[in-house]
């Protein structure tokens, strides 16, 4: 009887999908919501909903500058739930980018990249840019003020990147400014390529995740019981899940996707902004030189995000959240740190006079470029001796501390952007905007 239920229990259609995505059995400890707070799991459910909800809104969405802005309000207005899916969509989207950023700072500070996860991390970081690209090929559908100029000022920036970057403008636009070869390129990029890369990329991401033998666990942890998948795993991640999308359905039916006027290529907003996501690279621009903005520092950081599993580390710490308690103070001073030295240096470089006053011509790479970014540098490198004089932090926990002022400081950047920037994008009160 015991033999025969089991056999039907593993037969079952549903169980054997499941097999597919996770092993039979799995380590109890594994299980613990504060390991991983269900992220990873969210924001695949997320991109599910998204393809869902994208495909139904092909039906009636017209991919051309004439009719785009048009099919926008008939979803709105005419079809059947049609509003439902556009604002769940919008939403969504946001989410997404959200949850996966969070996903990446829960793996970053319990050590997940490490050996052997290295290229689990690697492939993480080109889903999180994924993510990031299927928000912005999705923000110009609308064709409304708010997407063209955002789309016309994100790709503008482009143009700083020397030797390719105008060329690489050009082919992305589909010609010199933003219209109806973009429209028709962007409606390509975002429902058919990178929803493909990102299925892909997605399916590997998994098969990485059970290669490495499931989630990281703490050495305490390593011999914990397994215990089955179903329902122990299963049944959290359905809990999850159905919270997720009441949520999001809430989300839908309470808050409308905003749609400012139809697009006029003649008429700019003052500001114009980028998306909210770049607008912390739009901040970077109004204080360093393009060259230093767009290439200098996201050369930098890329390198040092796609690099990190491989910096050789003595501890073999890894599943304890922020490594240790040393870690968690060091951490907290860290972020406040990036906070308050960002917001420092805003004021400086808005309250000093502008360089190219006092030496005008071909300086100002040096002026408004390397002087600045070497005074960023000596400034977080003589704050990370005092930490690491003060607490003698190893190697994890400086690397630990470092990212954390980066993302503080990219934080304070984008918040200002976002909420404290007005006309000719001077400094201005949120509630004066
Ligand atoms: C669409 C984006 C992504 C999806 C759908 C996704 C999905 C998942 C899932 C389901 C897990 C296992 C459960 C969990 O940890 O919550 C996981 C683990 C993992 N993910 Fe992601 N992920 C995404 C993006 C990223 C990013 C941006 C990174 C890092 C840059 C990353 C790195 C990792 C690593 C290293 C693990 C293993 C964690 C461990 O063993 O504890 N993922 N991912
Ligand atoms: C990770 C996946 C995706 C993300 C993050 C995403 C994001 C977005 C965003 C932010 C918008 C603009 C919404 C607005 O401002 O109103 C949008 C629009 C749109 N997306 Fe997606 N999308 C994704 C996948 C897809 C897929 C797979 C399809 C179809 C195959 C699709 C089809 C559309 C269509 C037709 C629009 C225009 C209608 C509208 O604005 O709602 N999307 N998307």
């Amino acid at each position: 009887m015991n033999v025969n239920s089991d056999l039907g229990k593993h037969t079952r259609p549903i169980y054997n999908l499941i097999l597919h995505l996770h092993p039979k059995k799995v380590k109890a400890s594994t299980l613990r919501f504060k390991l991983s707070f269900g992220l990873g799991g969210m924001s695949a459910l997320l991109v599910v909903v998204q393809i869902f909800t994208g495909l139904l809104l092909k039906f009636h969405y017209v991919p051309n500058p004439e009719g785009a802005y048009n099919s926008i309000l008939a979803i709105n207005e005419n079809l059947l739930f049609g509003k439902l899916a556009h604002n769940i969509h919008y939403w969504s989207a946001i989410l997404l980018l959200w949850i996966t950023f969070l996903h990446m700072l829960r793996v970053f500070f319990t050590g997940a990249y490490r050996k052997p996860r290295q290229a689990t991390w690697t492939f993480g970081v080109l889903l999180l840019i994924l993510v990031v690209l299927s928000n912005f090929t999705g923000y110009l559908l609308p064709w409304d003020q708010l997407s063209y100029w955002a789309v016309t000022v994100s790709t503008s920036i482009l143009d700083y990147v020397p030797l390719i970057g105008s060329t690489a403008r050009e082919a992305l636009l589909g010609g010199q400014d933003v219209a109806g070869g973009t429209l028709s390129n962007f409606f390509n990029l975002h429902t058919g390529i990178i929803p493909l890369l990102l299925l892909a990329l997605m399916v590997h991401h998994f098969w990485q995740i059970r290669k490495a033998g499931g989630l990281i666990v703490s050495e305490e942890e390593k011999d914990s019981p397994l215990v089955d998948t179903q329902p122990n795993l299963v049944a959290r991640e359905l809990v999850v899940s159905l919270v997720l999308i009441a949520f999001i359905l809430l989300l839908g039916v309470l808050f409308d996707a905003p749609l400012r006027e139809r697009a006029n290529p003649f008429f700019s907003p003052n500001p114009a902004k980028a998306p909210w996501y770049f607008m912390g690279l739009q901040e970077l621009l109004i204080h360093f030189h393009p060259f230093f903005a767009v290439v200098v520092i996201p050369i930098i950081l890329f390198a040092g995000i796609f690099y990190l599993p491989y910096f050789k580390l003595k501890d073999g710490v890894q599943g304890i959240w922020f490594i240790s308690q040393k870690g968690r103070e060091t951490g907290k001073i860290s972020a406040i740190a990036g906070f308050i030295f960002t917001i420092i240096f805003i004021l400086l470089s808005e309250a000093l006079p502008d360089p190219e006053s006092i030496l005008p011509g071909n300086f100002s790479i040096i002026t408004t470029g390397l002087i600045p970014f070497i005074f960023v540098v000596v400034s977080i490198y003589f704050f990370m001796k005092i930490i690491q004089r003060k607490f003698s932090i190893n190697r994890s926990e400086y690397i630990q501390s470092l990212f954390i002022i980066l993302i503080a400081s990219y934080s304070v950047l984008s918040l200002v952007g976002i909420s404290f920037r007005g006309e000719g994008m001077s400094l201005i009160w949120p509630w004066l905007l």
